[in-house]
């Protein structure tokens, strides 16, 4: 465990001495099981009394106490972040850690937060978010647990935490005022010492690290223009800091680049329905060359091209097959790796270099054990995340620095260079139907109609095509060997074409139906893709009866 010299300990004495350590009984909360990734709530129910500090303190248990510990703390910048912070603070110092890392004003975005705690270290780390959920008194909020790799905590120890929140009866808490985490340095909470740190410096250094800042350089140095759409959320001063003021692209490039504690009354997902005003203006005239955007906690990426919107799935496959001009991956990658609904893509690229590529459960947690092994270098999913060994979560700004990279090496347009990927690999058509705040129930009902019906389907037809397999998606870990079941239902079908139904683990109402469609083509490479896909979506409906059985006729959101 880390040392502090000089008086501190004589200091911590002292103020342990004047701060009395509260016990709060409480009665237990039953609903604190984490999702796909930590626990998300609507923001009330985290300030319903003791809601949060219960969870807090089940982490403690969960992970086997925090004495003597470091850990690192910072959230997105959400309403109810500072309160949190506070809390979580004085109950760490409680609890007796050594020492808390934390984020200037309590911010912190999610890769930045992953780097710090790999970076310094740490025991582990604190995040709080609900990621591209919005935020505000009516929004959501959320906190996870991330473990001493940086990668958010393995199912073994959320469940644990659950298991710990189920029969807790109270939590220890330091009484003590506010700390003012405006000034970057070290403070003292009772016995613990809290590192105010600036949240943007070492993300930034790690990320020249990576790249070809030269490159990159001399890109803005031509006529490339860019936009980045930051949305109100934490990536606007990372952004900021590396794409104006390190490399160059004009003032003005980053928009929406103040963090608002209700992301300026937004929805902070980079995906083309909520960034729609980035979409319409990259699709219009006189376009920047270069666009995206990233979410609440900037761990998302969405990237597009003068003209054109490249798919997430399109684009981990298209950053995996130019790997090696960037530097930190031009010795060629170990290994990629993709949740199970993310395109095939990925795997087309993969057998080209003759690489392993893995296909995980939804969800970060999943790539890390892959990771830490050696065993990928690059990993993706569907849902706007991409990242590679550099931390262990996704990096929203580190995929645009990525993309910047490629096309100052190659110069060549977005649009270009996804026309010569697809003329290469073939073009995996993708789309993402999304029904949300459905009734669970119904939800509930459809999936298990489905399930009880796989086993018959392989040689029936829907969609005007024939089903050639049919299963639930399970995974085990190749490193330490964990069984993951019911991750998704998965249709295969005879021309290529692939559709996968599963349940949202991040929402907070009812249920959200996720529906995946694919399908592959050598020849026809510049087509809308609802358009292409058209009998898989049939073969959805066909199959799964989504109208009659959720009352809905449309989805909500098609990504
Ligand atoms: C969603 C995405 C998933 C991602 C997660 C956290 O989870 O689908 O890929 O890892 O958010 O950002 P879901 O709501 O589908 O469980
Ligand atoms: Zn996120």
């Amino acid at each position: 465990m880390m040392r502090f010299g000089g008086d501190t300990s004589a200091n911590a004495h002292f103020q342990r001495s004047d701060m009395s350590i509260q016990r709060i009984q409480i009665t237990p909360f039953s609903d604190q099981k984490p999702g796909t990734s930590g626990l998300r709530k609507k923001t009330e129910v985290f300030q319903t009394p003791h809601y949060l500090a219960a969870f807090v303190q089940s982490i403690w248990q969960g992970i086997g106490g925090i004495s003597g510990k470091t850990l690192v703390l910072g959230g997105d910048g959400r309403f109810f972040n500072d309160t949190a912070s506070q809390i979580v603070l004085r109950m760490a110092a409680a609890s007796g850690a050594a020492k808390v890392i934390v984020g200037q004003n309590a911010l912190l975005s999610t890769p930045a937060a992953s780097n710090l705690i790999r970076k310094r270290g740490a025991d582990g780390g604190i995040i709080l978010s609900a990621s591209h959920n919005p935020g505000g008194p009516k929004g959501d909020f959320g906190i996870k647990f991330n473990a001493a790799n940086g990668g958010p905590a393995n199912e073994s120890i959320t469940d644990a935490i659950f298991e710990a929140s189920k029969t807790l009866d109270g939590y220890d808490i330091l009484e003590a005022e506010d700390l003012d985490l405006s000034q970057i340095g070290e403070t003292q909470l009772g016995g613990m010492i809290v590192d105010v740190v600036d949240p943007v410096a070492d993300y930034a250094e790690m990320m020249q690290g990576l790249f070809d800042f030269d490159a990159i350089r001399s890109l803005f140095a031509g006529s490339f223009r860019l936009r980045f759409d930051a949305m109100h959320a934490i990536t606007g001063p990372y952004a900021t800091a590396l794409l104006e003021e390190t490399l160059g692209a004009a003032p003005g490039s980053v928009i929406n680049g103040t963090p608002l504690p209700d992301f300026g009354n937004g929805h902070p997902d980079p995906n083309p329905i909520w960034a729609k005003t980035l979409v319409d203006e990259m699709m219009g005239p006189d376009a920047p060359d270069f666009g995206a955007a990233s979410d609440g906690d900037g761990d998302r990426n969405m990237i597009m091209g003068c003209g054109i919107y490249v798919t997430p799935s399109d684009s981990l496959a298209a950053l995996a097959a130019n790997a090696t001009l960037a530097p930190a991956y031009a010795e060629g990658l170990k290994g990629v790796a993709r949740s199970m609904p993310t395109s095939c893509a990925l795997d087309r690229v993969a057998e080209t270099l003759g690489i392993e590529c893995h296909e995980t459960p939804t969800g970060w947690k999943f790539f890390g054990n892959l990771l830490d092994a050696g065993r990928a270098t690059l990993c993706g999913e569907e849902s706007a995340g991409t990242g590679s060994d550099h931390v262990r979560e996704k990096d929203g700004l580190w995929a645009v620095l990525f993309w910047l990279n490629i096309l100052a090496q190659r110069k060549i347009s977005v649009a270009d260079l996804m026309a010569d990927h697809w003329a290469r690999f073939g073009r995996n058509y993708y789309s993402r139907h999304d029904y949300e705040g459905i009734d669970a129930a119904a939800a509930n009902a459809l999936m298990d109609h489905l399930r009880a019906a796989l086993t018959d389907l392989p040689g029936a037809t829907a969609g005007g095509m024939t089903i050639t397999a049919a299963d639930e998606f399970a995974y085990d870990d190749p490193i330490d060997g964990s069984h993951t079941a019911k991750q998704g239902l998965r249709i295969f079908f005879e021309n290529g074409a692939r559709l996968v139904f599963r349940l949202s683990g991040t929402g907070t109402v009812g249920a959200t139906l996720r529906v995946y469609m694919e399908s592959v083509e050598t020849t026809v490479l510049d087509a809308d893709a609802q358009e292409m896909l058209k009998n898989v979506i049939a073969a959805a409906q066909e199959l799964a009866q989504i109208e009659d059985r959720t009352g809905r006729t449309a989805p909500d959101v098609i990504t």
